[in-house]
């Protein structure tokens, strides 16, 4: 039986991390876990863009839920988050805040309208003493859309540079 080493932890608010996360675990035969917030985010594109600065601005971290999977299980996490407010989501920040990393080795994605701040420093800091194999900044369209701009060709590759 082939059973998967790898994990890919994400967050996805309007599909776009999650798009990547799911390319990710086809080529690599990873299992997939969604971070969902215990509270959902609901609301205008605006009141959402606004509650996220707010929690982004003050390190706040949403409780989420239980993943579905056992960490332990794996030897390789992918950890995949939008950018929000130039960092990661703040959900993401309640899971690095509550995993423990060091003996995993970790892949480290996120995705972005062209803002991208400092959201990949951030999670390497985060990530504590993990083993930071690879780190990967994915573009997609400026308008809040869901086109892709980085190439399917760019983030194969990057993905067969680790895999
Ligand atoms: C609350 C909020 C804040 C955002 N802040 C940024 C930002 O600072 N920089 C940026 O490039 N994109 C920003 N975006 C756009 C998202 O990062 C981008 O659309 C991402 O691909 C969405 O991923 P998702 O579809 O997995 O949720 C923001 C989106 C939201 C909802």
């Amino acid at each position: 039986m082939n059973i998967p080493q790898t994990l890919v932890v994400y967050f996805s608010h309007s599909g776009n991390t999650k798009r990547i996360a799911d390319k990710i675990a086809l080529a690599v035969n990873a299992d997939t876990a969604r971070i969902e917030t215990v509270i959902p985010y609901s609301g205008t594109p605006d009141e959402i863009s606004n509650q996220g600065k707010k929690e982004v601005h003050s390190a706040y971290k949403p409780e989420i839920k239980p993943l579905n999977v056992n960490l332990s299980d794996y030897k390789r996490i992918v950890i995949g988050t939008p950018t929000w407010w130039y960092t990661m989501a703040p959900a993401v920040l309640t899971f690095f805040s509550q995993t423990d990393l060091s003996d995993k080795d970790v892949v480290l994605y996120m995705t972005n309208a062209g803002w991208p701040g400092h959201t990949i420093k951030d999670m390497q800091k985060a990530a504590g003493r993990a083993n930071i194999i690879s780190t990967k900044e994915i573009l997609f369209d400026s308008g809040g859309g869901n086109q892709m701009i980085t190439s399917e060709k760019e983030i194969d590759a990057w993905i067969a540079s680790w895999k």
